[in-house]
C-alpha cells in the first residue's frame, strides 16, 4: 500500500507519522514545494522508526510527482492554514489553485489513485477535485466529518465526564463553523442517549463547542491545528488500505441523497478498498434535516466561486 500525502507542513506530516506507526502501508510519500523540507521530514519521521516500531517507508520529495507513482492512495493536505480570526472559506481563492495543480498531478502518475482532500474549505476543494478530475465520484473524498465528530466526542466526554472510549457521536454537514450538524440526538454513552445524562442547554453547548473547535484552537495556537486533523485523515487512509468498511462521516458527491445533489458535503459513508463504498442514509429529523440543507446553501455558494 503506497499513500502519498501531499504538504509536509503540520497536518500533513501528522498524517504521515500516524499512517506509519500504524503500520499498514508499505510506503508514505511526502510532497513538498519548499526545498528539502518533505525530505528532512521524512528523514526525521524515519529516524523515529526503530523508536515507535514500524516498517514502513517514509520518503520526501521537493515537487517530483514521479516520486508518488502507483499510489493507491493520495491526501491532499496543501494550502495555506487559517489564521486566528479567519473562516476557512477566505482560504478558497489560494488553495483552489494549488488543489486544481497537486490532484492534475497526482492523477496523471496514478490514475487508479484515491484522493482525499483535507485543504480548506475543504467541502469545495473536494467538489473541485471531482470537477476538474473527472475521476469516478467513490474515490474522491473529504476529510472534514471525521475530525469534527472527534471533536464532537471530545466535547461529550468532557460533559459526561466518561471516558471517550464510552462516546460515540457524528457530525455531519459542511466543515465550517456554521455548517456542521452534531448529531446529539443520536449521539450515545455506551448505547445509552446521551440526553439521558445531559440536559438540552449543555447539549447545546457541546455542540457550539464542537463547531468552533477548530477557530477555538487557532486561537489558541496563532494556527489551524494538525493532530487531531492528521489522526483523522490517517483513520480514512487504514480503512481504505484495509478494507474495514468503517464508517465515516466524509465529504461526498451527493446526487438525490438526503435530497442534494451536486455539492460535496459531510455524509455517513462506508470506507473500504474502493473509497466510498455506499452512502449512508439516516433518518434526521426536521431540524437536522433543515439545518443540513442550509449547510448545503452555504457550501453551494462556496462553490459557486469556483466559476467552474
Ligand atoms: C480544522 O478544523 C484544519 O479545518 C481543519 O482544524
Amino acid at each position: 500500500m503506497k499513500v502519498t500525502v501531499v504538504g509536509a507542513g503540520a497536518v500533513g506530516a501528522s498524517c504521515a507519522e500516524y499512517i506509519a506507526i500504524k503500520n499498514f502501508a508499505s510506503e508514505v510519500v511526502l510532497v513538498d514545494i519548499k526545498e528539502g523540507f518533505a525530505e528532512g521530514k521524512a528523514m526525521d519521521l524515519m529516524q523515529t522508526s526503530s523508536l515507535n516500531g514500524f516498517d514502513t517507508k517514509i520518503t520526501g520529495t521537493t515537487g517530483d510527482y514521479s516520486k508518488t507513482a502507483g499510489s493507491d492512495v493520495c491526501v491532499i493536505t496543501s494550502g495555506i492554514a487559517r489564521k486566528p480570526g479567519m473562516s476557512r472559506d477566505e482560504l478558497l481563492g489560494i488553495n483552489a489553485s494549488i488543489v486544481k495543480m497537486v490532484s492534475a498531478s497526482l492523477i496523471e502518475q496514478s490514475p487508479n489513485t484515491i484522493i482525499i482532500v483535507v485543504s480548506n474549505p475543504m467541502d469545495t476543494m473536494t467538489y473541485l477535485v471531482h470537477k476538474t478530475t473527472g475521476l469516478p465520484k467513490n474515490r474522491i473524498i473529504g476529510m472534514g466529518g471525521a475530525l469534527d465528530s472527534a471533536r464532537f466526542k471530545y466535547r461529550l466526554a468532557e460533559a459526561l465526564e466518561a471516558p471517550i472510549s464510552d462516546v460515540d457521536g457524528m457530525v455531519i454537514g459542511g466543515h465550517s463553523d456554521k455548517g456542521m450538524v452534531p448529531l446529539t440526538r443520536l449521539a450515545t454513552r455506551n448505547s445509552v442517549s446521551v440526553s439521558e445524562f445531559l440536559s438540552e442547554e449543555r447539549l447545546e453547548q457541546v455542540k457550539q463547542d464542537t463547531k468552533v473547535g477548530g477557530a477555538t484552537l487557532t486561537g489558541l495556537l496563532g494556527t489551524s491545528a494538525w493532530y487531531a486533523p492528521g489522526a483523522a485523515v490517517s483513520g480514512m487512509v487504514q480503512a481504505i488500505a484495509c478494507d474495514t468498511k468503517k464508517i465515516f462521516p466524509c465529504s461526498a458527491l451527493l446526487d438525490g441523497e438526503y435530497g442534494l445533489s451536486d455539492l460535496c458535503i459531510g455524509v455517513p459513508v462506508v470506507l473500504g478498498k474502493n473509497g466510498i463504498e455506499k452512502i449512508v442514509s439516516i433518518n434526521l429529523s426536521d431540524a437536522e434535516k433543515a439545518h443540513l440543507a442550509a449547510s448545503a446553501e452555504a457550501v453551494k455558494n462556496n462553490n459557486a466561486s469556483l466559476n467552474l
